[in-house]
């Protein structure tokens, strides 16, 4: 009998640590945690198995197959938007080839199970593309179906990534004598930028209001590489993972749609800077421009419409950025630096 197990993939990364946290504080005690560093303690006492690993060594996976029976896959493991900048091949063979290895493993696993396997794939807000300000201030809260042209390789892999998805979901060897009986059971979320008390962020471009908190908490100066006006759409982590949870659990006849926006709030950088004053009063938060990675978040939507995933999912936001301030980060990461 081989084992069954839930795969995390990128289990070391931001989501990955609030997720297994989450899955095991719901009882899963059949976590396989994949990810390319070493998942720290306490986090690894709290998975069945954790592997450091690949995600495009396809033997390692010949490997866990022939000892685990996958029962679903949250598949994080990626090279985030500002980092894939610079090596972009390398983020498309991370990110694409990577996710095609685990759509793959999904479908064999579906075909041996004789059930479609659940996948759990995070896209991003990174998806859409608005071609300028004025247009970005126009739209205001983007559809799933709008701008969707990414003007960055990390977009640009999340955007084909969902299209990979909905194959492997719907259509995979369509022509086949023998076509598949069960297609990969594919949920997807567009995640807005996510910032948590718990980790830092690396390597992305929302990174300057996790930024901008972090340090502010430890008493350090931060320059933000945005202008202040930059608006974008973010979440508390507790939120994303609720999302997950929440996708993950949906009976797939209510589900309409295989990607979905989830909103939370939507904060200008000078926003950020004067909540950080309010719990911080001498906090030291400067704007100092980056070119280049503004062109990137100025190409994000301002905020999302996440009307679908109400609908078909019942999703709610905990934390307005009231709560999620008030509430969760400012609570929490006092008291993780006063440790
Ligand atoms: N927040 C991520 C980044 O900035 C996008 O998903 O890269």
């Amino acid at each position: 009998m081989r084992k069954k197990v839930i795969l995390v993939t990128g289990a070391s990364g931001e989501i990955g640590q609030a997720l297994i946290t989450h899955l095991a504080e719901r009882g899963n005690n059949n976590i396989l945690a994949i990810d390319i560093r070493p998942v720290p303690e306490p986090l690894r006492s709290m998975c069945q198995i954790s592997i450091v690993g690949d995600i495009l060594d396809t033997a390692l996976f010949e490997r866990l197959v022939s000892e685990y029976a996958i029962q679903s896959i949250y598949h994080l493991a990626a090279l985030l938007s500002t980092r894939a900048e610079f090596t972009p091949e390398a983020a498309h063979r991370i990110n694409v080839e990577g996710t095609l290895n685990l759509l793959h493993l999904a479908i064999e696993q579906s075909r041996w199970q004789g059930r479609s396997v659940k996948f759990l794939f995070p896209s991003s807000v990174a998806v859409y593309g608005l071609p300028d300000l004025e247009t970005k201030t126009k739209v205001s809260k983007i559809k799933e179906n709008q701008f969707t042209k990414p003007s960055t390789m990390y977009g640009c892999n999340k955007l084909y990534c969902e299209n990979l998805g909905r194959y492997y979901a719907r259509h995979y060897r369509q022509l086949a004598t023998d076509p598949e009986p069960y297609g990969v059971d594919f949920r997807s979320i567009r995640f807005p930028g996510l910032i948590s008390a718990a980790t830092l962020p690396s390597g992305g471009t929302s990174d300057y209001a996790p930024e901008m908190l972090h340090h502010a908490a430890q008493g350090k100066a931060y320059a933000a590489f945005v202008r202040p006006d930059t608006r974008i759409p973010f979440a508390a982590m507790p939120d994303a993972v609720k999302a997950v949870l929440q996708l993950a659990a949906a009976p797939r006849k209510n589900l309409k749609h295989l990607v979905y926006n989830i909103g939370s709030f939507s904060l200008s950088a000078a926003e950020i800077k004067e909540r950080m004053l309010r719990y911080y009063p001498n906090a030291q938060i400067s704007f100092t421009p980056d070119d280049n990675r503004q062109g990137i978040v100025d190409s994000w939507p301002a905020d999302v419409d996440d009307t679908f995933a109400r609908q078909d999912w019942g999703w709610q936001p905990d934390y307005d950025a009231a709560r999620a301030f008030d509430e969760y980060l400012i609570p929490t990461i006092s008291e993780r630096y006063a440790n």
